[in-house]
């Protein structure tokens, strides 16, 4: 065969050895594609091999290797793991030097092992690969060609092993529609036993187990869906799960000791009535279930970024009327968490915000032993630990794309007895922590970051944190809350002067719990050996996300919308201030307080908007809502500047560049500044931006639409889900025009 070989396909002749479920389906697959000229199928059952051709799987098949495979181009072996030793041993007999030999068995420590030893080497044609796609059902008859779509394909190649070899056999997974990923060896049998090999031992072990008590009939008679569900795939093929369990019995065996430990835990939790134990578990095991690729894997907000690129398509026009309230406020949402987990006591909370980076936070503390349950409807219970009550985590802390978790949780592990590392997505990989980092360090905090202070961050735990003053070089609500939080854990008093005004929901919370803080003019200052104290929670409605309708009903023709329950704490209003100052017609409702923090309706109306220059004063009072307020500007009459506002350079995005770009495909005059920009209002078309990641672009170009004269469409803007996740939801109940692309 030609080293061109995936050139090539179809294949002139297939051969699969083995038709079982997963060779049958796989051969069936590639026939009915026209993958190959020729399937040619063995197996030692004649009656397997009639069957096949009579299905339609293989064009021929026969009992005699040799004959089958000399001169193939790809051999597919899925036999049972055991029986491939003594197959590798015939097929080197027959010094097949162009073909390639691939399988589709779940061990693979001990199929190279085989392979050495049947080939004195390991041949570079031999892909090992693994099929993540199996099912109770077996034999010839459970054929299915569609088997493999949408499921994973594990290649792992060795070192010798030829990279077009590799290729050829991933184009043909890939053809059956599966998804294929390369690991090593080692990890792959070690990720099966626990993923695949564990379960089924637990199955297989638990129905015997049952079966042969003498009151067996009376359990089976009642056993319902759960016993169903849990033990399905006991019904799987006996002599093909002997074989793995024989063929990866190390990896298994550590899976299993682990376990079991698990295991007497909870019994003991049972034996001894530890409630929180057992709460703990199920809650950690119900979201680990719920979210597996995102959160076991630590990975997969980064991979959905990566992976894909959701695009919202925002047709031009519409009004914007109704009723609607917005989701949690972020910032109290984390806050929350954060204390409710460090109190004594149970803490209740409504109203919070299921977005992603919120849910990091959840995650954090579960990690570190915290019991949390939900979040329900907005509902989360936090079971406290107390202070000094964190668990180190088992790895990693991973979260997400959320900037607010990792800063202000670093103040948290400064002063914990353990070694904690944060880990984010690419967007939040590239934000600065040096801001934190110093004066962390300056209290005495060890911490290690990645090049020019970006995330990762390591935190040494041990160490002796001492209070001190910190004048803050930049308005940031995130470094002065890092530093109230690690001054809970540090002698002496620490406090922390700002240069303008940022939002105050730590002190305003830290109070909440009963833990003392004193807060003069710009300064704000805590001291350790006080407790936090469980207590209720209401989370208003946020007025970021808040921000983004009043824009819209203000730029819309004939709007009239309100926005319910939403948190107007003064250091947040900034964006009302600014609508005002540019003519918007908002005014607040029913105004009334809900646990330290003022919350009202707000009722938004279409108005004539004018360009002004923004006072300095009100802009780390607005800081996360500049980009809807760039697309006020865009639709203003005359000229807005923005100034100071450096700090939008390093937010999800930098969301000054960011803007300009986005603006000016949309035929608008934006220029950027050093610390700011310059809109002039004009009309506005339609086009393809980027949202680069951050959330508040993507639903700031969605708005944008309504009084584009074309389409916009908005690549990137997968993140709306960390911060709102019913954006889309909304948007079409007030009666604007955006949706995912495809489902318009
Ligand atoms: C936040 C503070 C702000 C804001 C962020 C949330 C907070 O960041 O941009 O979305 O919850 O403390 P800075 O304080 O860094 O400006």
């Amino acid at each position: 065969m030609e080293q061109s070989f995936c050139a090539s396909v179809p294949l002139k002749r297939l051969v699969v050895v083995g038709l079982g479920l997963i060779g049958a389906s796989f051969a069936k697959g590639i026939r009915d594609a026209g993958l190959a000229s020729e399937v040619v199928g063995v197996d030692l059952s004649s009656q397997a091999c009639e069957r096949a051709v009579e299905l339609g799987i293989a064009d021929r098949c026969t009992t005699d290797l040799a004959e089958a495979c000399v001169g193939a181009d790809v051999i597919m072996l899925a036999v049972p793991v055991l029986a491939l030793k003594q197959l590798l041993t015939q097929l080197a007999a027959l010094k097949l030097e162009h073909t390639i030999i691939t399988d589709a068995g779940s061990v693979k420590g001990h199929l190279l092992a085989a392979a050495q030893a049947a080939f004195g080497h390991l041949p570079p044609l031999l892909v090992l690969g693994h099929p993540i796609a199996g099912s109770e059902r077996s034999g010839v008859e459970a054929v299915n060609p569609e088997l493999f779509k949408h499921h994973k394909v594990i290649l792992t190649p060795h070192a010798d092993t030829d990279p077009n070899a590799v290729l050829c056999v991933e184009k043909l997974w890939q053809d059956l529609g599966a998804d294929v990923e390369s690991m090593s060896v080692e990890q792959h049998d070690r990720v099966l036993a626990a993923t695949s090999h564990l379960p089924h031992l637990l199955a297989f072990g638990l129905v015997d187990s049952l079966a042969k008590r003498s009151e067996n009939l009376e359990i089976f008679r009642y056993a319902a869906g759960g016993f169903r569900d849990f033990t399905r795939i006991a019904g799987s093929d006996p002599v093909m799960w002997h074989d793995i369990f024989l063929a990866n019995r190390q990896a298994v065996l550590e899976q299993l000791d682990q376990y079991r430990d698990d295991l007497d835990v909870l019994r003991q939790a049972i034996a001894e009535e530890d409630g929180r134990h057992l709460l703990g578990v199920f809650t950690r095991a119900r979201v680990a279930r719920e979210h597996f690729s995102t959160i076991l894997a630590q990975r997969a907000y980064v991979k959905t970024m990566l992976d894909n690129d959701l695009v919202f398509l925002a047709r031009p026009g519409g009004q914007v009327n109704g009723t609607i309230r917005v989701p949690g406020d972020k910032s109290i949402s984390h806050r929350a968490i954060m204390l409710g987990s460090l109190a004594n006591g149970v803490t209740e909370v409504e109203g919070f915000l299921e977005g992603e980076d919120a849910l990091a936070t959840i995650q954090a503390f579960r990690d570190m032993g915290v019991v949390i349950e939900g979040p329900e409807k907005g509902r989360v219970v936090v079971h406290g630990v107390g202070l000094h009550g964190l668990q180190q985590p088992p790895g990693p802390i991973y979260v997400g794309n959320s900037g607010t978790t990792m800063r202000l949780l670093s103040g948290i592990l400064a002063g914990q007895t353990f070694d904690t590392t944060l880990t984010g997505d690419a967007s939040l990989s590239k934000r600065p922590m040096n801001r934190i980092a110093k004066p962390l360090r300056e209290m005495g905090a060890v911490i290690e970051t990645a090049a020019e202070g970006r995330p990762p961050l390591t935190l040494r735990g041990g160490q002796r944190l001492t209070g001190m003053h910190y004048d803050m070089p930049m308005a940031s609500a995130q470094v002065k809350s890092c530093l109230l939080l690690a001054g809970m854990y540090a002698s002496g008093e620490t406090s922390v002067t700002e240069p303008a005004p940022t939002r105050d929901h730590t002190e305003r919370m830290l109070g909440g719990f009963g833990y003392p803080v004193e807060v003069h003019g710009a300064t704000a200052k805590i001291e350790a050996n006080h407790q936090l104290t469980g207590t209720h929670i209401e989370v208003p409605a946020d007025i970021s996300s808040a921000a983004f309708f009043m824009v819209a009903a203000s730029i819309a023709p004939d709007s009239e919308l309100v926005l319910q329950h939403v948190g107007i704490n003064p250091t947040r209003t900034g964006i009302i201030d600014i609508l005002k100052l540019m003519g918007a017609d908002l005014s607040l409702e029913r105004v009334h307080e809900v646990g330290g923090e003022l919350v009202a309706d707000i009722r938004v109306r279409s108005a004539r908007l004018k360009g002004i220059d923004i006072p300095l004063d009100l802009v780390p009072l607005a800081i996360d809502e500049f980009p809807v307020l760039f697309i006020a500007a865009a639709c203003a009459e005359g000229r807005t500047v923005l100034r100071g506002a450096e700090e939008l350079r390093v937010k999800e995005s930098d969301r000054i560049q960011v803007m300009v770009d986005g603006l000016t495909t949309l035929g608008v005059d934006a220029q950027g500044t050093p610390d700011g920009i310059i809109i002039q209002g004009g009309p506005m078309g339609g086009g393809e931006v980027w949202a680069h990641g951050d959330h508040r672009i993507a639903m700031s170009f969605s708005v944008a639409a309504l009084r584009a004269t074309a389409p916009i469409r908005i690549h990137d803007s997968v993140h709306v889900a960390t911060s709102f996740p019913n954006f889309l939801e909304l948007c079409k109940q007030v009666g604007m025009h955006v949706a995912e692309e495809g489902q318009v």
